[in-house]
């Protein structure tokens, strides 16, 4: 009988396919996919391979590396990342924003604070930063905080972009914050939540691969969120890309990593204080650390 679903056929990944995409994967964005993660491949780009209406994984490929496949490189890379983030995630960052930095700030009359979350996904990382510093910092305080946030994936760029969240995504933020930072949607919108423009209008996304040579930017941090990506970088390129974040990470400025991932023998010129908080040395009047 038919039960009215279709079953699509799964295409099969030979380990010679595997190996490909995954040296391409690393080559993009300097992703590393172990030995065990071939059923991950298959369910990531299994869809690519039908929407483009190719019939294997050594086709996709080759389209990839052909000059007219360009423009599905970017989609190659967003159907890879894993884009698993939460409001007030890792809460202890925040406590500490609001216990040490901010005293900090008021102490030294800074302004503007600048605020980098790299890998901010779909935006829930940055928004929350936005929402913590307006209620401490700018509102009571007027002091203004610009905070910059990027990935290396444009659709999850997109999203953080919309700022609309549904009532399962919102869950974890305290009610206070939730009146006074978001606006329900009505009608279809119902059970939608849309992030308020104030809060909207300190973060600005844009793209950025950490691989890259040069980063789209100008300005340097006194904090930076780099928490839940490298875990998925080689030894090698977390050392790379840690030390090229650095450079945009003031003097005594603050680095905050994921829960899984420590500095220690990594990266020279951070002291590790507590809880994945890292601090830049101060440099001396030679400049060195
Ligand atoms: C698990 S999410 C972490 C989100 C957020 N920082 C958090 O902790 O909740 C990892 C993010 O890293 C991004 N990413 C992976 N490789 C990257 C690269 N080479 N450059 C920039 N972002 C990358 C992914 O697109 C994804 O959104």
């Amino acid at each position: 009988m038919n039960s009215g679903k279709f079953v699509l056929k799964k295409i099969s990944l030979s380990d010679d396919e595997f190996n490909k995409l995954r040296s391409l994967v690393f080559k993009v964005s300097g992703i590393s996919l172990a030995d065990t993660k071939k059923e991950l491949v298959i369910s990531r780009f299994s869809r690519r391979v039908k929407g483009l209406k190719l019939n294997s994984f050594s086709e996709y490929y080759n389209l990839l590396v052909s000059p007219s496949g360009f423009t599905e490189v970017q989609n190659f890379i967003n159907s890879i990342t894993t884009n698993k983030t939460d409001f007030f995630r890792e809460s202890h960052h925040f406590d500490f924003i609001i216990s040490n930095f901010i005293p900090e700030i008021l102490a030294k009359g800074k302004k503007p604070v600048r605020i980098w979350s790299a890998a901010c996904s779909t935006g829930e990382e940055p928004y929350t930063i936005a929402m913590v510093m307006h209620r401490h910092l700018v509102e009571p305080y007027s002091i203004p905080v610009k905070i910059f946030a990027s990935d290396i994936d444009t659709n999850a760029l997109k999203t953080a972009s919309a700022g609309v969240y549904d009532s399962q995504t919102i869950s974890p933020i305290p009610e206070h914050y939730l009146k006074r930072y978001f606006l329900r949607g009505k009608d279809n919108n119902k059970g939608l939540f849309k992030i308020k423009n104030e809060i909207r209008e300190m973060v600005t996304f844009k793209k950025l691969n950490f691989i890259a040579e040069e980063y789209p930017i100008t300005n340097t941090f006194d904090i930076i969120f780099c928490r839940n990506v490298i875990i998925y970088f080689n030894a090698e390129t977390k050392k790379l890309v840690i030390s090229k974040i650095l450079r945009f990470l003031n003097e005594g400025g603050y680095l905050m990593m994921g829960h899984s991932e420590t500095l220690f023998n990594i990266i020279d010129g951070l002291v590790y204080l507590k809880n994945t908080i890292y601090q830049k040395h101060f440099l001396d009047k030679f400049g060195r650390n």
